[in-house]
C-alpha cells in the first residue's frame, strides 16, 4: 500500500452493508510511509506550512493541546507519536468515514501531505536550513466572520483551581433581547485557549447552537435555514475545561465569549430536532444502539452527537420504507470531541422513516477510553418539516 493512501478500499464498508453482512472491518494495516535514512522533505520547508494549515489551531503555545506544531524543538520529540496518530484511523478531531457518510467534511490532510509528514518522520525528522516562516497562529484570535450581531460575554470569570485538571461547567447567558431572532451562524472565543477544550452552546429550552471545538470556523447554516431565538431567551454556555499536565498547580481563569450572527426573518426556516438518547453505561461490551422514528415528512440537515465513551465504530442510518441510506460512520470516535455534522446535500426522509444509531465498543478500551459520568451518549437528528 502506498503511503499516501492510509485506507484500501476494500476494507471499507458501509454502515448499511455492515448490517447485511454481519461484519466490522475496522482494522487499518500499519504502513511505515518510505522508511530513507535521510528526509527529502525538512521540517522548516515542507513540514511546518502543512503542521500550521491543519493541526496549529489546537497545537500552539499555550493552546489547549500539549505539544505546538509551530515550534521545532517541541514538535520533534512528539514525530514518532504523530506518525501513529497520522497512521491511525482516530486521527483527531476528525473521525468521518470519508466514503460512507454522506455528511460534509472539514479538509484534512491530502495524500500528499499525508506523504510529506510520514516520509519526514521515517527519514529523522529534520529540522533544515531555512528559516521557517512566522506562525500565523494561533488562528482564532479574532472572529473569523466578521463582527457577531450579538456578542454575549460570561457574567463573570470562571477559575479552574490549582490541583483541578479537567471540569465541566455551565454558564446562563442572558441574550437581553426584546424580539424574536434567527440564529444563522455562532462562533465562540475562548477567553483562555490553554484551557477551553470544547463547548455546547444551546438555548434554554430550545435547540442547541453549536458544539465547538478550537479547530471549527464559524457555524453557519446552510439554506438560508436558522435556529430561533425567543425574546428574553438565556444561552446555556457548557465548556468543558481542561488543563495540559504543566498547569496542574496553577489557577487559571477563563471568561469567554459567545458572539451570534442573525438571519433575516424572512429568510429562515426553523430548523428542529428528533432527539436519540440513552444513558451512559460501562457495562458496554456489546453494541449500543438508538433508534427513533420520523412521523411526518421531513427535509433533513444535520446530524449532531455527543458519546459517554469511546466507541470503535458509530454509525447511524435511516431505514425508510424502500430501503437504507447511511448518514454518518465515524471510525474510532472518541467522546472527548462532540460534534454536528451538516449533511453534504439535504435528504427528503418519509414518515414511517427510522434512524438508527449503532455505537460498537472498543476491542480493549484505555481508561480515558471508559464511561465518563458527564457525558451523555445523545444524538440528534436535526431537519425542517413538522414538529415530530
Ligand atoms: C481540535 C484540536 C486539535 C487539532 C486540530 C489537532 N489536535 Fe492533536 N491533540 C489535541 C489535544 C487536545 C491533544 C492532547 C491529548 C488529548 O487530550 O487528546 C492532542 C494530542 C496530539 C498528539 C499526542 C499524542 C496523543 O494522541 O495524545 C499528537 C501526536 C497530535 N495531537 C497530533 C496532531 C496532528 C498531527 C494534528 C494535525 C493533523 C492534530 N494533532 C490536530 C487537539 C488537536
Amino acid at each position: 500500500m502506498k503511503a499516501g493512501s492510509p485506507r484500501p478500499a476494500w476494507l471499507i464498508r458501509g454502515a448499511c452493508a455492515l448490517l447485511t453482512a454481519g461484519l466490522v472491518g475496522s482494522s487499518v494495516p500499519i504502513t511505515t510511509g518510505h522508511k530513507g535514512l535521510v528526509s527529502p522533505y525538512t521540517y522548516n520547508e515542507h513540514v511546518f506550512p502543512i503542521l500550521n494549515d491543519r493541526c496549529a489551531a489546537c497545537h500552539f503555545e499555550r493552546g489547549p493541546a500539549q505539544m505546538s506544531v509551530l515550534d521545532y524543538d517541541s514538535v520533534a520529540p512528539w514525530s514518532e507519536a504523530m506518525r501513529l496518530q497520522l497512521l491511525s484511523e482516530s486521527m483527531h478531531p476528525d473521525f468521518v468515514d470519508p466514503i460512507d457518510s454522506a455528511v460534509m467534511r472539514e479538509p484534512t490532510i491530502s495524500p500528499r501531505d499525508l506523504d510529506v509528514l510520514l516520509t519526514w518522520v521515517g527519514g529523522g525528522a529534520p529540522r533544515g536550513e531555512a528559516t521557517p516562516p512566522r506562525a500565523i497562529a494561533p488562528t482564532r484570535l479574532r472572529w473569523t466572520s466578521g463582527r457577531p450581531d450579538l456578542i454575549i460575554p460570561m457574567r463573570v470569570p470562571h477559575t479552574v483551581h490549582a490541583g483541578d485538571r479537567e471540569e465541566i461547567h455551565e454558564f446562563s447567558l442572558p441574550t437581553g433581547l426584546s424580539e424574536t431572532k434567527w440564529v444563522r451562524g455562532l462562533e465562540l472565543q475562548p477567553g483562555n485557549r490553554s484551557i477551553v477544550r470544547d463547548a455546547e452552546i444551546r438555548v434554554a429550552d430550545g435547540p442547541t447552537l453549536a458544539l465547538w471545538n478550537p479547530a471549527q470556523k464559524a457555524m453557519a447554516t446552510p439554506m438560508g435555514t436558522a435556529f430561533e431565538l425567543s425574546p428574553g431567551a438565556m444561552v446555556r454556555l457548557t465548556i468543558h475545561y481542561k488543563k495540559n499536565y504543566r498547569d496542574d498547580d496553577s489557577a487559571l481563569t477563563d471568561r469567554s465569549r459567545v458572539g451570534l450572527y442573525f438571519a433575516q426573518p424572512s429568510r429562515s426556516a426553523t430548523i428542529q430536532t428528533l432527539l436519540l438518547s440513552g444513558p451512559a453505561t460501562d457495562a458496554a461490551t456489546e453494541s449500543r444502539v438508538l433508534t427513533g422514528m420520523l412521523a411526518a415528512p421531513v427535509r433533513m440537515l444535520a446530524i449532531r452527537g455527543s458519546l459517554d465513551r469511546d466507541y470503535s465504530s458509530v454509525t447511524a442510518e435511516a431505514l425508510t420504507p424502500t430501503g437504507c441510506r447511511s448518514l454518518l460512520v465515524l471510525r474510532s470516535p472518541r467522546a472527548d470531541w462532540p460534534r454536528r455534522y451538516w449533511l453534504a446535500d439535504p435528504i427528503d426522509l418519509p414518515p414511517g422513516t427510522t434512524i438508527r444509531v449503532t455505537a460498537t465498543p472498543l476491542a480493549r478500551p484505555s481508561v480515558d477510553a471508559l464511561v465518563r459520568p458527564s457525558h451523555r451518549f445523545e444524538v440528534a437528528v436535526e431537519f425542517l418539516g413538522q414538529r415530530q
